[in-house]
């Protein structure tokens, strides 16, 4: 029997992105492979949010590859991204669910039980029948990431999940990606966050320029960086 097709590892090979005479990404090389949780970290304008939707599919680089599990431009079909400002439909929030479980395959007649499940999950049990833009923005971030775990994804990429979230909104969401990567979901997030980084990550990326200036995994990153721009970026100066 062959075995099932996987998007992992996500491969970028010397992947460059140019618009006009402006580098965004530079010659990046990364293995997105199972596992823990990998965190982008970096300063405004480094590029991250761009690697993420690149790694998604959404962006062709000009230079380099992407491949999803050895393979070239496939479909996202089993990674979901989610963006730091999510665009909620003008319906109900068991709507927005539905939408996503719709678009996935599941059984109309499962909806119900994976919405409230996928609420429970995110901590918004008992919001169904709530219109999605009323929500704060902290709850609609957890609907967004609902919304994504309804597509069953192999991949979750988040983009900054908890910026702008107060402690407990914060911890709510770390325990969720926790519970994913649990799961055996690999998350690939970017954060602003250095003790999000700590706290969540296996792996971690820093990016500065749209170059990887260091990757590896986050005990080594934390306890010995290797380079200069790693040292200050985690004493807390300013990488510019
Ligand atoms: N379509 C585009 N056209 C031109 N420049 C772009 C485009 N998309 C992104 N950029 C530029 O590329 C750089 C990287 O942007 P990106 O949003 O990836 O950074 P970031 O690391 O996510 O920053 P932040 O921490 O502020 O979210 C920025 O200077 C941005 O202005
Ligand atoms: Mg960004």
């Amino acid at each position: 029997m062959r075995a099932p097709l996987t998007d992992l590892p996500v491969a970028f090979e010397d992947v460059s992105l140019r618009i006009r005479d402006f580098t965004i990404l530079d010659r990046v090389s990364l293995h997105l492979a199972p596992g823990a949780p990998t965190v982008l970290i970096g300063p405004n304008g480094s590029g991250k949010t761009t690697l993420l939707r690149v790694a998604m599919g959404l962006i062709e680089p000009t230079a380099g590859r992407v491949t999803w599990g050895g393979r070239e431009h496939i479909p996202p079909q089993r990674r979901a991204i989610v963006f730091q400002r999510p665009a909620m439909l003008r319906r109900s929030t068991a709507a927005n669910i539905e939408y996503a479980l719709a678009q996935a395959g599941a059984m109309r007649s499962d909806w119900p039980a994976h919405v409230a499940e996928l609420l429970g999950l995110v901590g918004l049990a008992g919001f169904e029948a709530r219109p999605a833009r009323r929500l704060s923005g902290g709850e609609q971030q957890r609907l967004a990431l609902a919304r994504a775990l309804a597509r069953d994804p192999e991949i979750l990429f988040l983009d900054e999940p908890t910026a702008s979230l107060d402690p407990a909104a914060t911890k709510a969401i770390e325990d969720v990606i926790r519970t994913v990567a649990a799961r055996g979901i690999k998350v690939v997030m970017s954060t602003h966050d250095l003790g999000e980084a700590r706290r969540l990550a296996g792996e971690i990326v820093l990016l500065h320029r749209g170059h990887v200036v260091e990757s590896g995994t986050a005990a080594d990153f934390f306890a010995g960086p290797k380079t200069d721009a790693a040292r200050r970026f985690i004493a807390g100066e300013l990488l510019i």
